[in-house]
């Protein structure tokens, strides 16, 4: 039988938790002849719901569900992990930015990236999710001197995929019409959506819609996507953070050859200094992302890009204590 990949979700117990499991189960991650071990983390406070959540799991008699373990010890929990999801945070309530969330959420990061570093598996994966993603990813990366730190992600699929969906609505086209878009930056509201180079049905995106729609509608539903779904649903996104999520992890793994958002550690391109974990246009082959490299930049573009490296920029030193 082949070895099942172990993957680590933190925050077990929490709303996107609950519909990523489902579906790393069903084996969307490593694909339908390879079992998986889940291995979940949660805090002490939670373990008893986390605990339903196992119960649920087993219910689901999923074919590929080798194992499934629940810890509130990171040491245990990332332990020969081949891929993790870093999940468990505090989202943001109405009215609050990402960026607020720095001073609670950013402490967890640093002791599970140590975690990582001393117990996960050579090929180790990990995609942050826990906001603000970006710089957590940052945090998790610095604590793991061993991993390599293009192995730390952070989530803009959520964002290219909203992108997708807006695209595709205004032009009443499937979303798998769309190539060559990107969500450049943060994910945050500085976020940079970037149709110049998006084609749908090999046409260009640009020919087919004005430009007052992209700078005045598309770009800011797309970044204000989140709060808009805190405003409406109450509560914030979750089944579509999961998906999206399952999405970033399998093309990681599996490789893709159209262009997808991927916050990576930034190799020096198009000005982002090295290092800063950005939202790129990335393809994915052999295990790795490949950054789309040698386009040319409008002064539009580079002004949204820079906005964003300012704020990441900002972001890493309000949190300077936290990396070594
Ligand atoms: P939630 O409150 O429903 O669940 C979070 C869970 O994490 C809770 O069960 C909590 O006990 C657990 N947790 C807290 N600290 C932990 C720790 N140190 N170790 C392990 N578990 C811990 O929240 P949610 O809706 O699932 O969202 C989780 C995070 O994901 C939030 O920060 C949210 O803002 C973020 N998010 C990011 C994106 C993205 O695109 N990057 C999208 C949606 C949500
Ligand atoms: C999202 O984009 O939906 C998440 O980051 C949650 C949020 O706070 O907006």
């Amino acid at each position: 039988m082949t070895a099942p990949k172990k993957v680590t979700v933190t925050g077990a117990a929490g709303q996107i938790a609950y519909s990523l499991l489902w579906r790393i189960a069903a084996g969307e991650i490593y694909g339908p002849e390879i079992p998986v071990e889940l291995r979940l983390l949660e805090i002490p406070d939670a373990l008893g719901a986390a605990e339903g959540v196992v119960m649920e799991l087993a219910d689901s008699a999923f074919p590929l569900l080798h194992k499934v373990v629940l810890t509130d010890d990171p040491a245990v929990a990332f332990d020969g992990a081949n891929a993790a999801f870093l999940v468990g945070a505090k989202p943001r309530s109405k009215g609050e930015e990402r960026a607020d969330l720095l001073q609670a959420n950013g402490k967890i990061f640093g002791p599970q990236g140590k975690a990582i570093n001393d117990h996960a598996a050579d090929d180790v994966r990990v995609l942050v999710v826990g906001n603000p993603a970006n710089t957590n990813a940052l945090i998790a990366a610095a604590a793991a001197p061993d991993v390599p730190a293009e192995r730390f992600n952070a989530m803009m699929r959520l964002d290219h995929n909203r992108a997708l969906a807006q695209l595709a609505g205004k032009l009443d086209r499937p979303t798998t019409a769309f190539e060559r878009l990107v969500v450049w930056g943060n994910h945050s509201a500085t976020q940079f959506p970037d149709i110049t180079w998006a084609t749908v049905d090999d046409r260009p995106v640009r020919e087919l819609i004005d430009g007052d729609w992209y700078t005045g509608e598309f770009i800011p539903r797309v970044a204000r996507r989140g709060a808009e779904i805190i405003e409406v649903r109450g509560k914030s996104s979750a089944a579509s953070a999961a998906s999206s999520a399952v999405d970033h992890l399998r093309d990681w793994v599996q490789g893709t050859e159209q262009w997808v958002s991927a916050a990576i550690p930034s190799p020096g391109v198009y000005g982002i200094p090295e290092g800063l974990v950005v939202g790129l246009p990335t393809v994915a082959r052999g295990g790795r992302w490949e950054v789309v490299e040698g386009l040319d930049l409008t002064d539009f573009q580079r002004e949204r890009i820079a906005v964003n490296v300012t704020e990441l920029e900002q972001e890493r030193d309000a949190v300077a204590d936290l990396l070594p």
